[in-house]
C-alpha cells in the first residue's frame, strides 16, 4: 500500500523537510491514496508527501466549522515546512467545505475531490442515480448546489454511509471486511422510481474506491460506479507548474496520532 515508504508519526513531519516542491495529498486516512495513485499514473516521476490525519479520523463524523478550522491550520503548518507545489484536498467530505478559505491563504494551487454529480448526470441512462459519500457530504450546501446546477432534473439517493470509510480501513490494514455490514450501508441506493432504477453510483468519499469489488459482489444489480480519481490528477496537472514539483526523491507517507 504504501510502495517503499514506511508511515512515519507526524510529528517528525515538522522536524526538516527533505526538498521543497513535494505533492501534498491529505485525507483522514488512507481513501486519498486512491487519489495518489491516479497522481501517479499521471505525474510518475512527482515526489508525493502523503498526510494521512488519522488521529481525526473519521472526518464524516466532525461538526463542519470545526472541521474547517481544523484542516486550514493542518495545511498551514504542514506548508510552512514543506513548502509544497501544490495541495490536493483528497477527501470529499474536506474538500466540500474548505476549498475556498484553503485558496484564499494558500499561494500555491489547491486541488479539491467533490462528488461527481455532473459526470453521474450525464452517464444515467434511467435518470436514477445515488451519491454515496459520508454524512457530512451528503449535508454540505456544495452537494446540494451541484444537484442543482447538474441534475436538477434527476432522482437522486444520497446515501450517508457511517461505517464505509471504517471499512475500507479495515481492508488496507488486512482485515476481512464484513460484507453484510457493507451490503447494509449501500442498499439505500439501490431505488426504483417511476419503473426506472438506479443505473450510477457516485463514490463519493475517496476512501470507498477500495470497497468497490466487495460492493459489486453485494449489490441488488450491476451500476456503474463513478470514481473521481482520475479527473482530480488530471485537475492537478492542468493548475500545477511543472518546474515547481520536486522530481527524484521518494514518495513520503506520514500519520497524525
Ligand atoms: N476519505 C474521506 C472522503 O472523501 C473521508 C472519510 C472520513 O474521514 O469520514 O470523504
Amino acid at each position: 500500500m504504501l510502495t517503499g515508504s514506511p508511515a512515519i508519526p507526524f510529528q517528525q513531519m515538522h522536524m526538516q523537510a527533505d526538498t521543497s516542491g513535494r505533492v501534498l495529498v491529505l485525507d483522514s486516512g488512507v481513501g486519498g491514496l486512491s487519489v495518489q495513485r491516479e497522481i501517479k499514473r499521471m505525474l510518475p516521476d512527482a515526489a508525493l508527501l502523503y498526510l494521512a490525519d488519522r488521529a481525526a479520523f473519521p472526518y464524516g463524523d466532525w461538526d463542519a466549522a470545526a472541521l474547517r478550522e481544523h484542516i486550514c491550520a493542518l495545511v498551514v503548518s504542514v506548508s510552512e515546512v514543506w513548502q509544497p507545489s501544490a495541495v490536493v484536498i483528497a477527501c470529499n467530505t474536506a474538500s466540500t467545505l474548505v476549498l475556498k478559505s484553503l485558496r484564499e491563504i494558500m499561494s500555491v494551487p489547491v486541488v479539491g475531490t467533490v462528488p461527481a454529480i455532473k459526470p453521474a448526470a450525464s452517464q444515467t441512462q434511467s435518470g436514477v442515480f445515488a451519491v454515496l459519500a459520508t454524512p457530512g457530504t451528503v449535508k454540505r450546501d456544495y452537494t446540494q448546489d451541484l444537484i442543482i446546477e447538474f441534475a436538477p432534473e434527476h432522482h437522486i439517493a444520497l446515501v450517508g454511509a457511517t461505517g464505509l470509510a471504517a471499512l475500507a480501513e479495515d481492508k488496507l490494514a488486512g482485515r476481512v471486511v464484513d460484507l453484510d455490514r457493507l451490503l447494509q450501508e449501500i442498499v439505500p441506493c439501490f431505488v426504483e422510481k417511476d419503473g426506472q432504477r438506479t443505473d450510477c453510483i457516485v463514490l463519493g468519499c475517496t476512501h470507498y474506491p477500495f470497497l468497490q469489488e466487495e460492493m459489486e459482489q453485494v449489490a441488488p444489480w450491476p451500476v456503474t460506479w463513478i470514481d473521481p480519481a482520475p479527473a482530480i490528477a488530471k485537475r492537478l496537472v492542468q493548475v500545477v507548474e511543472p518546474e515547481t514539483i520536486a522530481t527524484g526523491f521518494e514518495d513520503l507517507f506520514f500519520l497524525t496520532s
